[in-house]
């Protein structure tokens, strides 16, 4: 693939569905869905950001999710705890920088441990930024952030009228860009209540395969459809318009 020739979003964020049907399809377990699923995730993440994207979001565990059965909601606890410990030295080797975005109420201690530790030996890397959506929830984000700046004025520490977009940002989990693109796999149009103040203006893309199948090939479809989009951010584009 020339990907001279394509248009890279600055800012990509997939939510990964499909692991329980990917695993149903082949009789197996949803854990194996999960297995599979991560172990796509890391090698996606590698090419992505190779690719010249910069940025790569993903829901990996929303605060729904914990309504899940006690059985599945171990099991992702526990390749989370155990995968970012593990894999720590392959982001380095990468140059990845791994950050987290959510909250820590409720999640294991040592969940948290290996969160802290990857974040803490990957945070001066430059390839790109990992962020890894974990017990989170878009209303939840816009909301905790509303708190941290009402505290700030109260503390006078921001004046109410000095409030505006960049602050907000500031505030959010992560300082992050926009998103440009948003990838949903296993061909569900829903947004989830995902990122909702980052996704305002991104392209969407629902490809049907379910995660763990959604490939570096499958992943380069979608770049191939983003340059095709004309992204008018609320303007015209007078040069390609028709009548
Ligand atoms: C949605 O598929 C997937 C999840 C809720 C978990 C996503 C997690 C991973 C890919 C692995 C862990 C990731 C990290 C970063 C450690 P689903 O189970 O809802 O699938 P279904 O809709 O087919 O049932």
């Amino acid at each position: 693939m020339d990907y001279t020739k394509l248009k890279i979003p600055n800012h990509i964020a997939i939510i990964l569905d499909g692991n329980g049907r990917w695993a149903k399809n082949l009789g197996l377990k949803r854990s194996e869905g999960h297995k599979a699923g991560y172990e796509n995730l890391k090698k996606l993440c590698v090419h992505i950001l190779k690719t010249g994207v910069k940025y790569l979001s993903v829901y990996a565990f929303s605060t729904e999710n914990f309504k899940r059965s006690e059985e599945e909601v171990g099991y992702l606890m526990n390749l989370i705890a155990k995968k970012f410990k593990s894999d720590a030295k392959y982001f380095m080797e990468n140059n990845i920088k791994v950050v987290f975005s959510g909250i820590r109420d409720n999640l294991r201690k040592d969940v948290l441990e290996s969160m802290d530790y990857i974040t803490n030996l990957t945070k001066n890397n430059k390839k790109g930024t990992f962020n890894v959506c974990l017990n989170y929830g878009g209303h939840l984000e816009i909301t905790d952030m509303t708190k941290k700046i009402a505290k700030l004025v109260k503390e006078n520490k921001l004046d109410i009228d000095n409030i505006n977009e960049d602050i907000v940002n500031k505030n959010l989990y992560q300082d992050l860009p926009p998103i440009d693109l948003l990838i949903r796999t296993s061909g569900e149009q829903r947004v989830s209540n995902f990122m909702l103040w980052q996704l305002s203006y991104a392209e969407f893309y629902f490809p049907t395969v379910h995660f763990p199948d959604f490939n570096e090939e499958e992943f380069d479809k979608s770049l191939i459809e983003y340059t095709k989009r004309d992204r008018r951010f609320g303007g015209i584009n007078y040069d390609k318009e028709i009548d």
